[in-house]
């Protein structure tokens, strides 16, 4: 459905991108809401709704594209000293967003997934999310993995938790303790760690986000503002990622 549409569209910019090296998994900070309301002398919630316009067309493009995984940064675990109304309008917003969108990404064949402490989430949020995972579960296309009361260092406490908890039952062996159980311990468990992460408004910081998961992941710092963002800031994206030099610490020996 989505990918009809665009496969008319005529885009120079992707006859820069090599299909066979797209990145499997793309993270996102979608920062500089609250700047680009301030800077039209708008409220921040204003921000936000702009950024709910973003995520959509980041979503069909990365549908589009093919890419496996995009997981977005929608609320972390420090989000909640935020004022309460902006928190508040950020649950509602959630919701809202997968109330309206849910049947269209479906029909597109996205799977939504959701990492982070979900259970602290106001019951109608959570409600709409379980609706939304367990609806698109079989779907085959793009999984949205959104970051909700996420934080990086809270995911590997939880880690570390479940893991103590399987040596103190027998589950586990102490020296059995790999990079690979770990990774299946945290909330990202299956996914291919980010091969890419985007962060907007021009912060060079990861804000406790994908801490363990980022380790050998390239990074693109854009300073237009998160609202901002489209297919071309993506896609240029991509086309920086693919001129990276990925060695993962080793060297090349050609
Ligand atoms: C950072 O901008 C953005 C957030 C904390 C929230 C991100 C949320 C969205 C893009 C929309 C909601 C998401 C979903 C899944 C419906 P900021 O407020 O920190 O901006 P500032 O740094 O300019 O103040």
């Amino acid at each position: 459905m989505w990918l009809k549409a665009w496969k008319q569209k005529k885009m120079d910019l992707l006859d820069q991108i090599v299909p066979e090296r797209l990145p499997r998994h793309i993270a996102i900070i979608m920062d500089g809401n609250g700047r680009w309301a301030k800077k039209r002398a708008l409220p921040r919630s204003m921000g936000h709704r702009a950024g709910v316009e973003a995520l959509r067309k980041v979503v069909k493009t990365c549908s589009n594209l093919g890419i496996k995984v995009l997981t977005v940064y929608a609320f972390s675990t420090e989000n909640w000293s935020r004022p309460k109304d902006e928190v508040g309008f950020l649950m509602t917003l959630l919701t809202e967003y997968l109330r309206k969108e849910l049947q269209e990404l479906h029909e597109n064949d996205v799977v939504i997934r959701a990492i982070g402490g979900l259970q602290d989430l106001p019951k109608e949020a959570q409600r709409e999310l379980n609706n939304s995972i367990e609806r698109t579960q079989n779907n085959t296309g793009l999984i949205l993995n959104i970051a909700l009361n996420y934080g990086g260092r809270y995911e590997i406490i939880n880690a570390v938790k479940k893991i103590s908890g399987d040596v103190l039952s027998g589950k586990q062996q102490i020296d059995a303790i790999d990079e690979e159980c770990f990774s299946n311990a945290l909330f990202t468990r299956g996914l291919p760690d980010p091969d890419l992460m985007i962060r907007t408004s021009g912060e060079m910081r990861l804000s406790n986000f994908l801490l363990w998961q980022l380790a050998y992941t390239e990074i693109v710092v854009i300073d237009e503002l998160w609202p901002d963002f489209g297919e071309k800031a993506l896609l240029d994206a991509i086309i920086a990622f693919q001129k990276r030099d990925r060695r993962f610490g080793g060297i090349h020996t050609d």
